[in-house]
């Protein structure tokens, strides 16, 4: 059984209750009001209603915390040491389209350093969960990193640049050198999701450029406590600035790392 904390049971509790909505919303997907806030960054009704539903609940239950989401930005709390990193609805573009592959993504931040993280696909009904120095859980069952060294036989993910963000060239690139080494390239289109897979073993690695810090908070601390390596593609550390990351288990982690373009 996991470890769970009370604050975990607040992520969750406030997690269930935005998924209700989202997945009602997903059900009638065809009579969503869908408003566009720029090429490929749609923003849908029930986005917004999940991040509020998150935001009131985590708020009840934790008054004081800062937050930065994806709609609403940044909010100061007045406890400066705490702060929600949250993605509402990852995967719109997924959500959109029908497709039942994104989730709600909660990270919690202490003194700048992430040591909470929950992912939950609500249509899958699988919950992903960590907390610093406790392992990390699927569905209340410990989870691992793959135990794969060899990059014949991993599996990798990664996002694809569009309507001119994040780097098609070094996408070519990166295609190119991996192509012919690895047993397969997905693009799943929830990042959140991806490092889910990756602590989950389902995976062997993914890397990304130009993610936003709420694509990544909650996966940060799931793949740590899965045992895998997160860092940025330069291997500075640094992705939560840059959005460039690269999440893997150890072997996979040093394999991949080489091949990218920095
Ligand atoms: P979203 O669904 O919340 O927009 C694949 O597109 C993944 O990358 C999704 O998790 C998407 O989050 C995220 N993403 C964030 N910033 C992106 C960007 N600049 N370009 C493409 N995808 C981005
Ligand atoms: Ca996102």
């Amino acid at each position: 059984m996991a470890h769970q904390s009370p604050v975990m049971n607040v992520m969750i509790g406030a997690a269930e209750k935005a998924a209700r909505n989202l997945r009602r919303d997903f059900g009638e997907i065809e009579n969503l009001q869908v408003s566009s806030k720029g090429p490929g960054d749609f923003v849908s009704n029930a986005d917004l209603k999940a991040e509020k539903t998150l935001f009131e609940e985590l708020s009840r239950a934790r008054p004081g915390y800062g937050f930065l989401m994806e709609e609403n930005g940044l909010i100061e709390g007045q406890d400066k040491t705490h702060r929600w990193i949250i993605d509402p609805l990852d995967g719109t573009t997924n959500f959109l389209h029908g497709i039942p592959h994104f989730a709600i993504s909660i990270g919690l931040e202490r003194d700048g350093v992430l040591v909470a993280g929950l992912i939950y696909n609500p249509v899958t009904d699988e919950v992903y969960n960590a907390e610093r120095g406790t392992g990390a859980y699927l569905n209340n069952k410990r989870i691992r990193v793959s135990s794969r060294t060899k990059m014949s036989e991993s599996l990798f993910a990664t996002g694809i640049p569009h309507q001119g963000r994040s780097d098609p060239e070094k996408f070519v690139k990166d295609m190119n050198t991996l192509m012919p080494k690895v047993a397969g390239i997905r693009r799943f289109g929830s990042a959140a999701l991806d490092l889910a897979y990756v602590a989950a073993g389902r995976l062997d690695g993914y890397w990304d450029r130009a993610l936003q810090p709420w694509d990544m908070a909650a996966g940060i601390v799931i793949v740590r406590e899965a045992g895998g390596m997160v860092s940025d593609i330069d291997l500075s550390g640094k992705f939560l600035d840059s959005g460039n990351i690269i999440a893997a288990n150890e072997s996979m982690y040093d394999a991949l790392g080489k091949c990218l373009e920095r």
